[in-house]
């Protein structure tokens, strides 16, 4: 903000580059506790890069120091190469209890050369349930790509390189619980899930291919501030523009797998009240 501010008015390069470092300040020394799995989590490059690994013996798993009330979460992703069918590489936001609420992103693992899928879902006040499932793109094991989550107390959009893939907006009017009082935090883990994770639990778990390792870079928050003030972020806007709108249909026209408000099946009575906006 005080950046875009100066740049708005100087304009010079010297700044510019000062306030990009500015803007990718995250070090997963100081901003995540390695909480699972030993010295299978690590961080390297003087807090620039943290590897998560998984061996028959256990997965492993870090979490944010911080917690959060709203605020963009940028984060690089690295997923596991080569045969990874059996893997789930989970990344999520959480807040604690029994009546908690949680964002996910979940990247379930392949046989080499076959789609990853990225699973998604919202829970609030404990209850999910509403998982969207996407093919990407592009193959997230080649390089990082960055994955993001908006949320405000409009809506929570999941970004994918700045792509919207899926929009859930505050539906309280309809009756269904938002999540907007409960602070979070962000966690990781990498764990084996192959009696569910691909296809359906059919594909299991290639030990022999252990261990199986994801990398994380270039963590950014920008949140509200301690007081409750937001400073004036992008990530406040109530709506998606036009062409992120654009972005986001070609997504799901073209990438969506499942989407639970297309469930006939699963539900018969009809579709939840979020379903029908
Ligand atoms: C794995 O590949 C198969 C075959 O292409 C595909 O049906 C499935 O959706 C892919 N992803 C997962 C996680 O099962």
């Amino acid at each position: 903000m005080v950046c875009s501010k100066i740049l708005w008015h100087v304009g010079v390069l010297v700044l510019l580059s000062s306030c990009i470092v500015a803007a990718y300040g995250g070090n997963f020394h100081q901003d995540f506790d390695l909480i699972w799995g030993g010295n299978k989590a690590k961080v390297f490059n003087g807090g620039q890069l943290l590897s998560l690994s998984l061996d028959k013996e256990s997965g492993s798993g870090f979490q944010s120091k911080k917690e959060y009330l709203f605020g963009r979460i940028d984060m690089q992703l690295k997923l596991v190469a080569g045969n990874s069918a059996g893997t789930v590489t989970a990344y999520y936001l959480s807040s604690q209890g029994p009546t908690h609420d949680e964002i996910d992103f979940e990247f379930l693992g392949n046989v080499t050369g076959e789609p990853y899928i990225l699973h998604t879902n919202v829970f609030a006040q404990g209850k999910g349930g509403r998982e969207q499932q996407f093919y990407l793109w592009f193959d997230p094991t080649k390089n990082f790509h960055t994955y993001s989550i908006i949320w405000n107390p409009q809506h929570i959009v999941f970004m994918v390189d700045n792509t919207p893939i899926r929009e859930f907006r505050n539906a309280e009017s309809l009756g269904v619980p938002y999540p907007k009082n409960q602070p979070m935090r962000i966690y990781s883990s990498l764990w084996n899930a192959d009696d569910w994770a691909t296809r359906g639990g059919l594909i299991k778990t290639d030990w022999t291919k252990a261990p199986f390792i994801a990398y994380y870079r270039n963590f950014n928050a920008q949140t509200a501030t301690s007081k409750g003030q937001y400073s004036n972020q992008a990530w406040q806007n109530q709506q998606l523009d036009a062409s992120s709108r654009r972005r986001l249909r070609w997504v799901q026209r073209n990438f969506m797998i499942y989407n639970y408000c297309t469930d006939h099946k699963r539900f018969p009575q009809g579709f939840p009240p979020e379903c029908r906006r």
